[in-house]
């Protein structure tokens, strides 16, 4: 198939047809969402969490996305690439936003970012950084950057201000310029009342069925993690127990000498081998 473009997208919401996304952090992950045909692959901050080990989001450099970032774009060729700013990376200013909106786009070659929040400041920052030429995706509900704040890790909209709120960022955001828009942890029925309204393509997590798209965290949906994760997770495999058994049962023949086997080595003429040992 060819290049998803962003008018692609929008065809596929004008159509009804259901947007896949997927994380991804690296070559061999890019390459699994490539071989099941996602139509954007998203560089998402997570990866802080998933392969970077950090506690949250928060801790997470442009440098670290930005090699998280360019690994994926290795291994994307035809889905639409978007990379999360990392929290510290576009708050201080519009000037701040866009250089680092540029460096994912050069550096990595990113075709999109993603920045959180759908209030004043990230809306601002949307604008500014849609102006300088590079496409935004807004993200509004659950962000988890800024989830100190919001109380947690928490489902927002649950409340009529709160879902105003959402509501309010949503519409700002696609004023701003967004191409599209992430949903994350919302309530089905406030997603179902905000979707008329909006004319980008949404994608949700947590926020039910009625968004033009889903994502979810590579290693949520594989599995490749301790414990279950969010509501919102569904899970397709458990990677994690079959690495685990995969390298436990590696450890377990070495020490019994079950590996390697003759089929495993190199062999040597006899009569080198002569010269060599005499
Ligand atoms: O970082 C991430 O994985 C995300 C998605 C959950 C939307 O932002
Ligand atoms: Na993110």
């Amino acid at each position: 198939r060819g290049q998803i473009t962003i008018p692609h997208l929008r065809a596929l919401k004008d159509a009804g047809t259901p947007i896949v996304m997927v994380t991804a952090y690296d070559y061999p992950s890019a390459r699994a969402a490539e071989a099941a045909g996602v139509d954007i692959v998203l560089v998402g901050d997570s990866g802080a969490q998933t392969v970077l080990g950090y506690p949250s989001t928060v801790p997470v450099s442009t440098d670290e996305m930005l090699v998280l970032a360019a690994a994926t774009r290795r291994g994307t060729t035809t889905a639409l690439l978007v990379a999360d700013l990392p929290f510290g990376s576009y708050e201080v200013s519009d000037e701040q936003a866009v250089a680092t909106a540029i460096r994912f786009v050069k550096e990595a070659g990113a075709d999109a970012v993603k920045l959180e929040g759908g209030g004043v400041m990230s809306v601002r920052r949307a604008a500014a950084v849609v102006a300088a030429g590079v496409p935004v995706m807004g993200h509004v509900g659950l962000t988890p950057q800024t989830a100190t704040a919001l109380g947690g890790y928490k489902a927002q909209g649950r409340n009529a201000d709160s879902a105003i709120a959402i509501a309010r960022g949503a519409l700002a955001l696609q004023e701003a310029g967004c191409f599209s828009l992430v949903f994350e942890a919302v309530p089905n029925a406030v997603t179902a009342a905000l979707m008329p309204r909006v004319g980008i393509p949404v994608i949700g997590i947590g926020a039910g069925p009625d968004t033009d798209g889903q994502v979810l965290v590579f290693h949520d949906l594989l599995g490749i993690r301790d414990g279950g994760g969010a509501r919102f997770v569904k899970r397709y495999a458990d990677l994690q127990q079959a690495m685990n058994d995969g390298v436990a049962a590696y450890a377990d023949d070495v020490r019994s000498g079950a590996y390697p086997t003759a089929e495993h080595g190199y062999s040597i003429d006899p009569v080198q081998l002569a010269r060599f040992t005499e």
